[in-house]
């Protein structure tokens, strides 16, 4: 079943009155992290663009690698648009990595087949954290940049852009494991033992961060989503100096820009739950949760000054149409009356999920949550 053949004809064509003419902006994920009424709830999907689509999969052939292609700005345009293309999603994300900045920094990023990242020169000493710099935005990174004021200008207003960068924790983890890792025994080691090198290490990448964003915002990007995935990992105490003091500093530091213009920044955490009240008064606009907790308790935690963004399990879409629609309506439920939801899953989309079933979410939350008189 594809997205348009689960549908009625009637459903279509109350849709089209819901839909933004041509040329119109679809604002409602701008106006929902503004925590500002909305037509229905807003949603797109971390990881959206990437190898659940077959045609992403046969540009990424084309492009010979997944760094082929993140490092060119024409098919990482395409790329970021086929999620669009299929489904009613309501922002789109630079196709990219989180890993582009150490790579940028000298690290060497390769990606071994079937492993994930590797670096060719993790951080292992003093000296290595010595040699790190801040890069050069429009420089090593121009690509990034280039990508960004591409897809900004093929958008053409269509819906808004994402930009996005990793947690200093994050990318720390993997300078320091030099890949993935499964109990980060080499950065956490650090931590206890070394802790003033890791705050050097995470202060120069907060320096970075912030130039990475800030650059994206200039370039284009209309909200600014940190992605601090291996936060939880770390007992409170840790998370609170390593991962959290940092994500505070980004928040304080950001340029968010002026007026209408303005990119509101989202804090997404795997394993952030403890955490929320904190988050939610860092300054950042919005807070990104995974499944493991239910909104309503997430609204509670982080109060009324920002934005919620979440939080189905990313498996619900191995499940049938009907079990999808029926969480999907949790979630919207979970969440409740009023502004500043932006339905997502709460953490990235699995390769091998079949397409048609975003499709179902994607349509499911519109139509459920869809408020007449607004919008
Ligand atoms: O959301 C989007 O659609 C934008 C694109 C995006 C990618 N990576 C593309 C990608 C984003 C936002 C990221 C962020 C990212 N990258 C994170 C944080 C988000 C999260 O999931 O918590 C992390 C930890 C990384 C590091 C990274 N890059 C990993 C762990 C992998 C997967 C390796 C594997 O083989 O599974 C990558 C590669 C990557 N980044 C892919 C995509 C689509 C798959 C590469 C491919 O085509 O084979």
């Amino acid at each position: 079943m594809t997205n348009t053949e689960s549908r009625t004809a009637a459903e279509h064509s109350h849709d089209a009155t819901q839909r933004p003419t041509a040329g119109a902006k679809n604002d409602r994920y701008l106006r929902a992290l503004r925590r500002q009424p909305v037509d229905c709830t807003p949603i797109w999907i971390m990881r959206q663009a990437g190898r659940y689509l077959p045609e992403y999969r046969a540009t990424r052939a084309r492009a010979g690698s997944f760094l082929g292609l993140a490092k060119n700005p024409e098919l990482a345009c395409e790329v970021t648009m086929q999620p669009l293309d299929r489904f009613e999603l309501d922002a789109a994300i630079l196709f990219s990595d989180i890993l582009t900045v150490p790579d940028a920094m000298g690290l060497g990023l390769y990606f071994a087949e079937g492993e994930g990242p590797k670096f060719e020169r993790p951080v292992r000493s003093a000296a290595d954290i010595d040699r790190l710099g801040v890069p050069d935005m429009e420089g090593e990174l121009r690509y990034v940049m280039d990508a960004v004021r591409l897809i900004r200008r093929t958008l053409d207003g269509r819906v808004p852009l994402i930009g996005f960068s990793g947690s200093p924790w994050t990318l720390a983890c993997y300078m320091i494991e030099g890949g993935g890792s499964d109990n980060f025994a080499r950065i956490k080691a650090m931590a206890y033992e070394q802790p003033d090198q890791l705050h050097r290490l995470l202060e120069v990448i907060t320096r970075a961060v912030i130039a990475y964003l800030d650059a994206q915002r200039l370039a284009g990007a209309q909200a600014l989503q940190v992605f601090d995935t291996w936060g939880g990992v770390l007992s409170p105490t840790l998370y609170r100096e390593f991962s959290l003091r940092y994500l505070q500093q980004i928040a304080a530091a950001l340029p968010r820009g002026k007026g209408d213009d303005q990119a509101p920044l989202v804090l997404f955490g795997k394993g952030n739950r403890p955490y929320l009240s904190e988050l939610a008064a860092s300054g950042a606009e919005a807070v990104g949760v995974d499944w493991t907790i239910d909104l309503d308790e997430a609204r509670r935690r982080c109060g009324p000054g920002v934005a919620l963004q979440g939080n189905l399990d990313p498996t619900v879409l191995y499940a049938s149409p009907a079990a999808i629609e029926r969480e999907a309506a949790r979630v919207l439920e979970a969440f409740g009356p009023g502004d500043g939801h932006v339905f997502n899953l709460g953490h990235g989309i699995s390769p091998d999920v079949d397409p048609a079933h975003v499709g179902v979410l994607v349509d499911a939350v519109h139509r459920l949550s869809r408020r007449p008189g607004n919008g």
